[in-house]
């Protein structure tokens, strides 16, 4: 990140939230449950699948978890009577995971048991490299109870994520590769573009080759194309994987993608929670932020 990246994601702190409210209307699909059924709709209309995702994490209270156990179970109903073709993605550390793994296992047990009876799945993404072991035990041991509507998400920075997918695919696990989003050491975590991009490739191949589904998300054009190569190569059937962005970015690379025949599924969050979820989408990319900036300090745009 540039030096002037820096000082503007460190400046954002400072930003009206009527004006981060603004820039991130395009990222959040609202506050209410209505306006992502609203959003989701409009998205099926364009023949693009969804995962719905309830903003709020770092749950520190039970009775908090079991709030938000009750609204993603309501999430599923409504899927279900509004015809919606969209899943659910869930934070385990909206569950519990900070409080007690065996209360966090119980909520979403319960979750991903919803939701097999309605015919949908649970996605559990994957937050900050604290949660990688309980995450993955979690993950493990729904699939021991028999649930196969769950899947998990391994992030491409982290050095131990080939190991990881070697265990996993022999449960057939359900992927879905990301590069990782959260900030980690470099004991840990590649830091360079080209070697996370590297071992981006090399986790879908791997999938592929274990005959596993993969949920590929990434905006990065080059890793788009390296994945069609995969596809290709393989002559992997449309029902063996799907492309995944968030919602508002690089609307004309998702319509490409859609164009050249691959199934692709946008992530919605929505939520009273917006606010931190902007910051975060905001210090990932400066040059939105820098817009805002201006906008703050020049008034006319000058
Ligand atoms: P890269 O960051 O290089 O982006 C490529 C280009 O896309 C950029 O140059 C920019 O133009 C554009 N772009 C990317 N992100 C943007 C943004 N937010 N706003 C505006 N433009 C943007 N992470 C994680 O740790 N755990 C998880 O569970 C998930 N889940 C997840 C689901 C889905 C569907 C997606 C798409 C992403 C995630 N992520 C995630 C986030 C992921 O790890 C990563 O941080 C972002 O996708 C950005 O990486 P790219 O591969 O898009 O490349």
């Amino acid at each position: 990140m540039s030096f002037l990246n820096k000082l503007i994601v460190s400046a954002l702190p400072i930003v009206p939230k009527a004006l981060v409210g603004q820039f991130s209307r395009r990222y959040i699909a609202g506050v209410t449950l209505q306006d992502a059924v609203r959003v989701i709709r409009d998205l099926n209309g364009k023949r693009l699948m969804a995962t719905m995702d309830l903003l709020g994490e770092d749950i520190h209270e039970e009775s908090q978890a079991a709030g938000m156990k009750s609204s993603l179970i309501q999430m599923f109903e409504t899927i279900k009577r509004s015809n919606l073709d969209s899943n659910v993605s869930v934070k385990l550390s909206q569950l519990g995971l900070r409080i007690d793994k065996n209360v966090c296992f119980e909520n979403v047990r319960s979750i991903v048991e919803e939701a097999r009876k309605l015919g949908n799945f649970v996605r559990i993404d994957m937050e900050d490299s604290t949660t990688t072991n309980d995450t993955i035990e979690i993950y493990k041991r729904l699939r021991e109870r028999g649930f196969e509507n769950v899947g998990i998400v391994i992030q491409a920075y982290l050095k131990r994520s080939d190991a990881d997918i070697r265990a996993l695919v022999k449960l057939k696990a359900n992927f879905r590769i990301c590069k990782g989003i959260y900030i980690e050491s470099s004991d840990i975590a590649y830091q360079d573009r080209d070697d996370i991009r590297r071992n981006f490739v090399l986790l879908v191949r791997t999938i592929i080759e274990n005959g596993c589904y993969v949920g590929i998300a990434t905006h990065d054009e080059y890793l788009v194309e390296k994945s069609y190569d995969l596809i290709q190569r393989n002559s992997l059937d449309r029902s063996r994987y799907e492309f995944q962005m968030l919602l508002g970015v690089r609307e004309a690379l998702r319509d490409k993608i859609l164009s050249d025949g691959h199934r692709l599924r946008v992530y919605v969050p929505y939520g009273e929670q917006w606010y931190a979820y902007s910051m975060r989408r905001l210090k990932e990319n400066p040059q939105i932020a820098g817009y805002i900036m201006k906008a703050l300090f020049s008034p006319n745009g000058n």
